[in-house]
């Protein structure tokens, strides 16, 4: 496959950024910090971030930026780069090795390129608009299952939960009783890339930030899946919840079980 100058770029700033997070990992000098009471950063997703935005710049240097780790918002240009320069930061900091560069483009209102790198497992996920979705040069599809109860469902929590945990607990309760299972790998990006080969069936989570799902939703839906918020509503990528599933069938008799009172 032949992809665009900006899913080339992409791939390059991913895998820089990767090649970052391996010399840190495992490595005991990771200066951590908290934003939050249980949201750490790391010197590894400054500097990851540092060497995607600079290989960004220079072939694109008009475009825009949104990064998590900056405090640079230029998401009305019609160009912007959607970063995050290491997804599943928690697993990182204590060397579980599910971790992931994940980076989108878009253009106007829509989403044209996305790159999810995982360099542990050594998986890149790659979608272009009207293109299809790739794992390591195959292009991938997401599962045929339709039932609940036949369903791997994968969620996470956000960092508010310690707050505000009620529909959380209410949606992982009623998920765990009536799909196959549920797992809770520790990164969003890697969530929906798994939903878009196939592996899970079908992803929520609620508090997610753009560089959380912007090259996701797009792979996900190149790879044949449905994305959408908890109302069903077209999630581009600023809804605070999102439901990305397999097709139009899970999908509603998810978000009728996300939807219940209790
Ligand atoms: C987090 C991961 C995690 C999800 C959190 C995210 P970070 O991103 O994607 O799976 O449950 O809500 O914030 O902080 O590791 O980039
Ligand atoms: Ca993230
Ligand atoms: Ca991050």
């Amino acid at each position: 496959m032949n992809f665009s100058s900006y899913t080339n770029t992409a791939l390059a700033a991913a895998k820089k950024g990767a090649s970052i997070l391996l010399k840190y990992y495992n490595n005991s000098i990771l200066n951590v910090e908290y934003k939050g009471e249980i949201d750490p950063v790391t010197q590894a997703d400054k500097n990851s971030q540092k060497a995607i935005i600079k290989i960004i710049k220079s072939v694109f240097p008009q475009h825009g930026i949104l990064a998590e780790e900056d405090s640079v918002n230029e998401i009305n240009k019609d160009y912007c780069w959607i970063i995050d320069p290491l997804d599943g930061t928690v697993n990182f900091v204590h060397g579980v090795p599910i971790f992931c560069v994940s980076i989108g483009l878009k253009y106007k209102n829509e989403i044209i390129s996305g790159v999810i790198y995982s360099p542990i497992m050594n998986e890149i996920f790659i979608a272009e608009k009207n293109k299809g979705a790739w794992l390591n040069g195959k292009k991938i599809r997401v599962s045929k299952v339709k039932d609940i109860i036949h369903a791997l469902a994968v969620t996470g929590f956000p960092y508010y939960i310690k707050k505000n945990s009620a529909r959380v607990i209410k949606n992982f309760k009623n998920i765990m009783l009536k799909s196959q299972g549920i797992r809770r790998s520790g990164s969003a990006a890697l969530d929906m890339a798994y939903v878009a080969c196939g592996r899970f069936d079908f992803f929520w989570e609620e508090g997610l930030k753009p560089w959380d799902i912007t090259a996701g939703t797009l792979i996900v839906k190149e790879a044949g899946g449905k994305v959408s918020d908890y109302n069903g509503g077209k999630n581009l990528i600023f809804k605070d919840t999102i439901l990305v599933s397999n097709g139009s069938v899970i999908h509603k008799k998810v978000l009728r079980v996300i939807n219940e009172k209790e």
